[in-house]
């Protein structure tokens, strides 16, 4: 023992200052016989391990604190072998399989280290907070009053909206509408919401890039350069020079000739789909896909066939099987807003190729967040950007502005600057988001330890509700659904962590199927291992009241 002093040291000094500052997991060869009579003379544990037992169920320690517990003692043990045994524990506890993980050295040790903190735990749970948005504040009470609603068929608004007032009012009647958060404030890892400070889950800031100083800076320069608008279209009203560097960072990032940008991802979908494809063509697309690729084919009059979820064997049926087309666009997420999966573009690369037609990604998820350096799925998955014919993406999630982008060859470009409605009809992006998103690419490229920061935290946050029995569906990424099924459950839930001060949003049906209600966390590369832990520990709570 190299504790450095000759006076005998107290049990718990020894363990502070003994040989168990390396791997947790060592510490099986490391376990003298002192040690072992530490852990036979420990209160409860060894004497009354029932009454530990039952201690541990009655107090339900949030994995969070077992955590600083343990950390206390020992830096060395990381927060994953902790949860790990804490799963192992829970899973004995409600299944009454497999051997009582406290017996094992780890939990008895574990226990040992928690039965004083345990004896003065502060039992209590947060408090129902009061957030004036949960009970419908902002409709001005409309859904409070007593009125007759009529969904008459010639009426503005007819039966199809019958759903959606029935359960807003359900909602605000049950102090649980999870919508518009009112925000008093900027953006970021927290947020000032009615009037209470909250960990923020909900915005797609993935880089932690809003709020930057230097993204600030550009956008305010930019203003006292240009104004705050042209004024117009830019076939008519003018192209700035800051559009036309824009569009070449845009085209740099993503590897292509060209890049055209829109007022947001959504106007960008509407615009090359609709620009390039008619009612003789035929789209195939991922049944996952963002709403907007739908709202585009749509616009464009195309034959519209869905393929099951990230399935090439599906995909490969509907092209067989479709009608008769003269162009068969494929279309699929990079990763994908509501699942956080990825795309299988290789497959759909094979596929595009072996049926002739063209592939369209929409990395408005996947741009700053795959790949080493945050490209997107190309960079991902280690192909060529060119195997894509067009790239679309949004530049309002790791790109702190707004606008959306089509990423194509300078031919396509040059088409959709004509022949795109939305790049017609419709006024230009603005000075200040235009430089916003120019410092945004710059600082990616500067700092691409952005996107490993990103990936990180996704993962421990996700393999923490894993490891606390929730089902983060199929997420891979920093986009990490929490799949509960039934929509009041869900929206109930979102409520609750309300007032553990954690902001997520639920999404319902119709957005999501009919079934598969969800909480959806988005982690950003500005949350803290602190923040994380603070969610897991509010969502381990949750599970135990
Ligand atoms: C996959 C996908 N495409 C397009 C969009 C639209 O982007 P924007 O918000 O810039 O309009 C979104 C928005 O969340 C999205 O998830």
């Amino acid at each position: 023992m190299d504790g450095g002093s000759s006076e005998p040291l107290s049990e718990r000094n020894y363990l502070l200052t003994g040989k168990f500052t390396g791997n947790f997991a060592d510490l099986t060869h490391e376990i003298s016989e002192e040690i072992s009579l530490y852990l036979e003379s420990a209160r409860l544990v060894t004497s009354e391990p029932d009454l530990a037992y039952k201690l541990i169920r009655n107090y339900r320690p949030s994995i969070r604190e077992l955590i600083l517990c343990i950390r206390e003692f020992y830096f060395a043990v990381t927060a994953h072998a902790v949860r790990t045994w804490y799963s192992s524990l829970r899973l004995f506890r409600t299944n009454n399989a497999g051997t009582p993980p406290e017996r094992s050295v780890y939990w008895r040790y574990i226990l040992v280290l928690m039965s004083d903190h345990l004896l003065t735990k502060d039992l209590a749970v947060p408090a129902k907070k009061k957030f004036p948005s949960s009970s419908g504040e902002m409709f001005q009470h409309y859904f409070a009053a007593k009125r007759e609603e009529r969904y008459q068929k010639r009426d503005l608004i007819d039966a199809r909206a019958r759903r959606l007032f029935e359960n807003t009012k359900l909602a605000c009647s049950m102090d649980a509408y999870p919508f518009q958060p009112p925000l008093s404030g900027r953006t970021g890892p927290i947020v000032e919401m009615d009037g209470h400070r909250m960990l923020m889950l909900s915005s797609y800031d993935y880089l932690g890039l809003i709020g930057d100083p230097r993204v600030d800076e550009a956008a305010i320069a930019a203003i006292r350069k240009y104004g705050t608008a042209t004024g117009g279209a830019r076939l008519f009203a003018g192209t700035m020079d800051l559009h036309r560097e824009v569009e070449q960072a845009l085209a740099e990032f993503k590897g292509t000739e060209a890049a055209v940008t829109f007022t947001s991802g959504y106007s960008a979908n509407l615009a090359v789909i609709s620009g390039l494809f008619g009612p003789a063509d035929r789209v195939i697309m991922d049944v996952y896909s963002h709403r907007s690729l739908l709202d585009a084919c749509r616009l464009a009059g195309v034959q519209v066939q869905r393929f099951e979820h990230n399935d090439p064997v599906s995909l490969r049926h509907e092209l067989e099987h479709g009608p008769e087309a003269n162009r068969t666009l494929i279309i699929s997420d990079g990763v994908f807003s509501m699942d956080g999966d990825i795309g299988c573009l290789p497959e759909l690369i094979e596929l595009k190729k072996e049926f002739g037609c063209f592939l369209l990604m929409d990395d408005s998820h996947a741009s700053g967040a795959l790949g080493a350096t945050g490209r997107g799925t190309d960079e991902h998955f280690g192909v060529q950007t060119e195997e894509v014919d067009i790239w679309t993406g949004s530049l309002a999630k790791s790109i702190p502005s707004n606008g959306g982008f089509v990423a194509v060859s300078q031919r396509v470009a040059i088409f959709l600057q004509h022949g795109a409605s939305p790049f017609i009809f419709s006024a230009a992006v603005n000075a200040p988001a235009a430089a916003a998103i120019l410092e945004g690419l710059k600082i990616l490229n500067q700092e691409p330890e952005r996107v490993t920061t990103l990936a990180a935290n996704g993962a421990f946050l996700r393999e923490g509700l894993q490891s606390l029995g929730y089902d983060t569906g199929l997420s891979e990424t920093q986009v990490i659904p929490v799949i509960l099924q039934d929509d009041a459950k869900t929206a109930l839930l979102a409520r609750r962590l309300r007032d553990y001060g954690v902001l997520v949003s639920p999404v319902l049906f119709p957005a999501v199927a009919q079934g598969t209600a969800r909480l959806r966390l988005c982690v950003t590369a500005a949350h803290t291992r602190e923040h994380l832990e603070f969610v897991l520990d509010a969502f381990d709570k949750i599970r135990s009241e």
